[in-house]
């Protein structure tokens, strides 16, 4: 395979100030992403911890395999909502590696509100569960939570993808043979309850878990029967009285032995047999790849540069070269896996579409996963290009990546704006993964476009729009908002991209089925 060339030196000096300038980006990332993962001083850490309790990431980082990666998605999930009181929306998610098998943790915060949901608390659960049967990986669940956060709840509890769906998705999953299991460390309460009692297999810690459907306070209210938490739901009782628990654990160490014990039984992950090649590493510094990040989205980049920094040898098999030159598609290798590169270099034209639309087509059939490299301001306006058909040859392309059986992963590195979103594999393409680097906007136009669209057609103007969607089209906003699957350090996009394919590669392909392109 051809290794890709470099066109700049990155010693000069105007570089290392493209490179610098990026620090500020990642300052900023690097103290809200600290805020979030260092809350040692905050008095609901300190109370959880005075009890004996182990932090939700500490628990996960004892059940996964000793030195193996955890990909932790939205951890900024709630940022800059609430008040900012729901860290990572009081929910951690990830997957990881238990006795060898990739599996979806989904450990509740309990410092956080008792480990309570809000609506964006819900949205990552489900969206963790979402990409555990998409690509078929066991769950276990580390409960410790009070339920509903009761003043949120006409915005969790009543709606289709409200709280009660998460039950609904373990009933699923079960069904379709995905292992459920929970390990209870602290209150299952009310519909949290069915959380465990859903489960396939559930372990409970004691003196410490409890389940129930009302607590004493309720049941006071409701029977005036007086009963205390240990009594009504504690573990002894839920272990050998009601059958509710399988395994009754003596702290949470314990308990997390005998959820490791438990994957041992459970039948390994079924990958894809993709043709795997000895890891190489790229050519180029990963360090550069901030000196090319796009945070002027008006100067173009080029993204060859920042491929040959995230592939393996930095080597790359271009499909199509000089045809559509405003999308670049290839072959190329990340971790040894195979994986086929479409990403933007300018706008997007009628060629460009066809080229994409064929590259997916082969990928398709050929089962090599996708990965979207999107820094896209849209389609190209104007009248010669209406005429000539770009709808017509847009919607293949958005058909293409639409209908397509391989992994997708998207890693949004600059803009996302119109329809671009959906031709490069946006969320509601169902990409398996989608990440955000810090530098990143999202929006149907930039906040001046859609200002000066507004003042042409409407004589009142509102100059508040460019302030709103400019606010609206951050990573962080969208981050908040569970749009994506978190942001990540650009640094850390070849990994994060590894680790991906290699979850990805358990999903259960279906043959192609192309709908009726429209020529
Ligand atoms: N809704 C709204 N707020 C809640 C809540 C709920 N369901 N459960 C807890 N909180 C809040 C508390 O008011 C407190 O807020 P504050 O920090 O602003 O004072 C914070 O979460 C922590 O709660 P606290 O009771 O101090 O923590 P704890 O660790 O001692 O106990 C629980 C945690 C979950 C066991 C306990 O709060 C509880 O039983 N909550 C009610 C659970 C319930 O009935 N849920 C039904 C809804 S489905």
């Amino acid at each position: 395979m051809k290794r890709l060339t470099t066109n700049i030196k990155t010693t000069e000096e105007q570089f290392k100030e493209k490179v610098e300038a990026f620090m500020e980006v990642m300052n900023i990332f690097h103290g809200r992403m600290n805020n979030i993962l260092c809350r040692d001083n905050d008095l609901a850490v300190i109370r959880h911890r005075e009890r004996g309790k182990l932090d939700a990431r500490i628990r996960i980082d004892l059940l996964v395999d000793e030195h193996t990666p955890f990909l932790e998605l939205s951890v900024m999930a709630a940022f800059d909502q609430y008040d900012d009181q729901f860290p990572s929306a009081g929910i951690v998610t990830g997957i990881g590696k238990v006795h060898g098998k990739l599996c979806m943790i989904i450990a509740n915060d309990a410092t956080v509100k008792g480990g309570t949901y809000v609506r964006e608390t819900v949205k990552k659960h489900l969206r963790a569960q979402e990409i555990a049967l998409g690509n078929r990986l066991p769950c276990i669940y580390l409960v410790d939570s009070g339920g509903i956060f009761l003043p949120e709840q006409a915005n969790i509890f009543p709606d289709q993808d409200g709280f009660g769906r998460i039950f609904y998705n373990q009933a699923q999953m079960s069904a379709e043979g995905i292992p459920q299991l929970s390990i209870v460390m602290g209150s299952c309460t009310a519909g949290g309850a069915y959380v465990p009692a859903m489960s396939d297999e559930t372990i409970i810690v004691r003196n410490q878990g409890t389940i129930f459907i009302g607590g004493p306070p309720l049941v006071k209210a409701a029977t005036g029967e007086v009963v205390t938490a240990e009594e009504l739901g504690g573990a002894l009782v839920h272990a050998s009285i009601s059958g509710v628990a399988d395994h009754l654990a003596d702290n949470e160490i314990d308990a997390i032995r005998i959820c490791r014990n438990i994957l041992e039984f459970i039948p390994a992950n079924e990958s894809q047999p993709y043709e795997l090649h000895a890891i190489e590493e790229p050519v180029y510094s990963l360090h550069d790849i901030y000196g090319f990040a796009p945070v002027d989205l008006r100067k173009p980049v080029d993204i060859y540069e920042i491929i040959a920094r995230i592939t393996d040898g930095s080597k790359f098999e271009e499909f199509k070269k000089n045809y559509g030159t405003t999308l670049v598609t290839g072959y190329s290798r990340i971790f040894g896996f195979p994986v086929g590169i479409i990403a933007n270099n300018g706008f997007l034209t009628s060629e460009a579409s066809l080229k994409g639309a064929h590259f997916i087509e082969i990928c398709n059939f050929r089962k090599i996963p996708l990965l979207f490299l999107q820094n896209i301001t849209g389609f190209i306006v104007g009248k010669r290009y209406e005429h000539e058909g770009i709808a017509r040859n847009g919607a293949k392309l958005i058909h293409a990546v639409a209908t397509t059986v391989v992994p997708k992963i998207t890693v949004i590195i600059g803009g996302s704006f119109g329809a671009g979103n959906y031709a490069m594999a946006g969320r509601a393409y169902n990409p398996d993964f989608l990440f955000m680097w810090p530098n990143a906007r999202i929006g149907v136009m930039g906040g001046q476009q859609a200002q000066d669209v507004i003042n042409s057609i409407k004589r009142n103007n509102n100059d508040d729009l460019v302030k709103q969607i400019d606010k609206e089209s951050s990573a962080y906003f969208s981050t908040s908002r569970l749009w994506d699957d978190g942001i990540i350090d650009p640094i850390d996009t070849r990994a994060v991209v590894g680790m991906a394919i290699s979850i990805a590669s358990n999903k259960k392909t279906t043959p192609p089925r192309n709908g009726v392109f429209r020529m």
